[in-house]
């Protein structure tokens, strides 16, 4: 019987270790590829202490979840079934749906069985656009390899472990929060767990474009300069960048490492929030071609100034989490975004400052084709383990990843490497060396982060951040009125000793829609209507205001939030209920951002 036991455990571990698959970067621009989509229904199990990964010597088990195996013999003992489990939507977070899961932070297992044909010639990837938090991955039993990060796509290589007809695809996913993760152990949102994004299975030739960028030169609205990179360090390739529309049609030639480079003068109807131009981009190279479409604008600072496209802009922005309207679950589609986004329009935005995290790349472009304007942020939210190198080096990966994805995106136009995050040599050592990194990474775009007031005695506020020498754009959070008294605000003076321009990234205060009262009153709209006038009185009086993303767009859900009778889990501190209600602060914004738009006219 035990003899009979083994042969069958050995013959499940014995056919996986002979393929080899690797994590590869992220195809730029993978909906526009050869995809099949694998999000449906997928089984999952949840597994609080993974058993399905490790044995009870807590030593990684040959004989996991990951080889969905199944008893073939009455007397085999194998104890999970994903045929017989119940199963989550993918794309989704599992807390909103499955009750069982609404809190749950650990491990859920998912299954999803695909058909694939292998094609000679091409290469098969297996494509994630994100899982939060940690992602383990196995195709047909053999390990895929894993990934960090709750927010940013990655993708592995299983051309080798993929087989002609039905084959399956296990992922362990977990979202314990951890001191060493970005983000770290709190922040003040909802802990959404699971494959929250798309997954696809991208069919490639054997060597394809991996990555391109086409974008104007900083300050400069004639030169486009282009840099195309393919999977494989190949020399020599000749590789064709097509505008249709503006007549250009180069060939390109690769260079040992596979990387080709030009520069051109054009003469594009430059992208703007008024006029969101899009140009179809095809870049073909043998039997891979890759169609885009990409907006041409510049930014830049001068002075305290913004400048798109070389005039002076007012960023009349929102901060806004991932998290529908009316559901309060993940976004993960160009719908959901559109319905955010809208809000944002109602309030009068030509700006979003999407927080703290990189969002989804469908709400990236369907804003691009609204134009409004972005601002993309890093999760180094709070109390991050500055000295720790495995937390450096996931902080760095995001942002390789974050960029990597949207810098063909015209709107995209500020990169925040972090939140409210306290002072001390480790945290500039750390937050520098990443201000510098996103430079190499994109140097036409601008860098921020979310400061914070440093002492505030006798109604000056100062900002004084070492930090604002790496940054174009000094920003900060400030809350006059919520976590401070509202009459303070007229007499409040600034004191932001830097030649550059200031974007407020939050101000605001919590309101439930619908619950009136005298404007003393905390949680009545009254008292956050009240407060938006003090504030929005007070910011004009700053010298060199830049932008404004009050602190926000919509309630969201949130575990620090637990006040049982008006949060009851949700931060309240939206221009708009989660249902949709606009609050009476609403108006006062909107009319706030009526009056930027007169002033800017001139
Ligand atoms: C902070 C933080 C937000 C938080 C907000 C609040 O500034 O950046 O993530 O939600 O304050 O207190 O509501």
């Amino acid at each position: 019987m035990k003899r009979k036991l083994l042969l069958f455990m050995l013959s499940m571990t014995a056919c996986v270790d002979m393929m080899a698959i690797e994590e590869v970067a992220a195809p730029m621009n993978v909906y526009a590829r050869d995809v099949l989509s694998l999000n449906g229904k997928w089984n999952y199990i949840i597994d609080q202490q993974n058993i399905g990964y490790y044995d009870y010597r807590m030593n990684p088990t040959p004989w996991g979840f990951f080889l969905d195996a199944k008893a073939n013999h009455p007397s085999d003992l194998v104890e999970y079934n994903f045929d017989k489990s119940e199963t989550l939507d993918v794309p989704g977070d599992w807390n909103t749906q499955d009750e069982k899961l609404f809190w749950y932070e650990g491990t859920v297992w998912y299954r999803k069985k695909f058909q694939w044909t292998p094609q000679t010639g091409r290469r098969a990837l297996l494509y994630f656009a994100a899982s939060n938090y940690m992602t383990r991955v196995w195709v047909n039993g053999k390990k895929a390899g894993e990934h960090e990060g709750g927010f940013t796509p990655f993708c592995f290589d299983v051309s080798d472990a993929v087989k002609k007809g039905e084959n399956t695809v296990v992922v362990m996913v977990n979202n314990v929060r951890r001191k060493e993760n970005i983000p770290t152990q709190i922040f003040d949102w909802w802990n959404y767990g699971g494959i929250t994004r798309d997954v696809m299975m991208v069919s490639v030739p054997q060597i394809y474009i991996d990555d391109y960028f086409v974008q104007l030169r900083k300050g400069d609205r004639k030169t486009v300069d282009v840099n195309v990179r393919l999977n494989k360090s190949c020399a020599g390739k000749k590789v064709v960048l097509s505008i249709p529309e503006l007549k250009v049609n180069k060939q390109m030639t690769t260079d040992e490492n596979g990387v080709s480079s030009v520069s051109l003068r054009i003469k594009p109807v430059l992208w703007s929030p008024k006029n969101p131009k899009l140009y179809r981009v095809n870049l073909t190279m043998e039997d891979d071609t890759v169609k885009d479409e990409i907006g041409f604008r510049t930014i830049e600072t001068r002075g305290k100034q913004i400048l798109l496209n070389g005039k002076p802009i007012f960023l009349k922005g929102v901060s806004c989490h991932e998290e529908t309207a009316y559901t309060s679950r993940r976004c993960n589609s160009a719908e959901d975004a559109d319905t955010l986004i809208s809000w944002a329009k109602d309030l009068g935005c030509n700006f979003m400052r999407l927080a703290h995290y990189p969002h989804n790349e469908h709400a990236i472009r369907e804003a691009e084709r609204q134009g409004i304007l972005l601002w993309e942020e890093l999760p180094c939210y709070w109390t991050i383990d500055w000295t720790n190198k495995k937390t450096f080096a996931c902080a760095k990966r995001q942002l390789t990843d974050m960029i990597a994805r949207d810098k063909n995106r015209a709107n995209v136009i500020i990169w925040s490497i972090a939140n409210e995050t306290p002072h001390s040599d480790a945290r500039d050592n750390f937050l520098s060396r990443l201000a510098q990194y996103a430079r190499t990474q994109d140097s036409t775009r601008l860098i921020s982060m979310a400061m914070e007031v440093t002492g505030a005695s006798n109604y000056v506020n100062r900002l004084h951040d070492n930090m604002s020498k790496y940054v174009d754009v000094v920003s900060f959070n400030q809350y006059i009125g919520w976590y401070r008294d509202v009459n303070d605000a007229p007499k409040m003076k600034w004191e932001i000793p830097y030649n550059k321009p200031v974007i407020i990234s939050e101000f605001g205060g919590g309101a439930v829609a619908g619950f009136h009262g005298d404007k003393e009153k905390r949680w009545t709209e009254e008292f956050q209507e009240n407060l938006y006038v003090q504030n929005l009185a007070m910011l004009d009086k700053i010298e060199g205001l830049a932008g404004t993303t009050p602190w926000v767009l919509k309630d969201f859900r949130s575990p620090r939030r637990m006040e049982p009778v008006v949060q009851k889990g949700f931060n309240r501190k939206g221009l708009f209920s989660d249902q949709g209600k606009r609050k009476k602060a609403f108006y006062v914004m909107k009319k706030w951002y009526e009056k930027k738009d007169l002033q800017y006219k001139k």
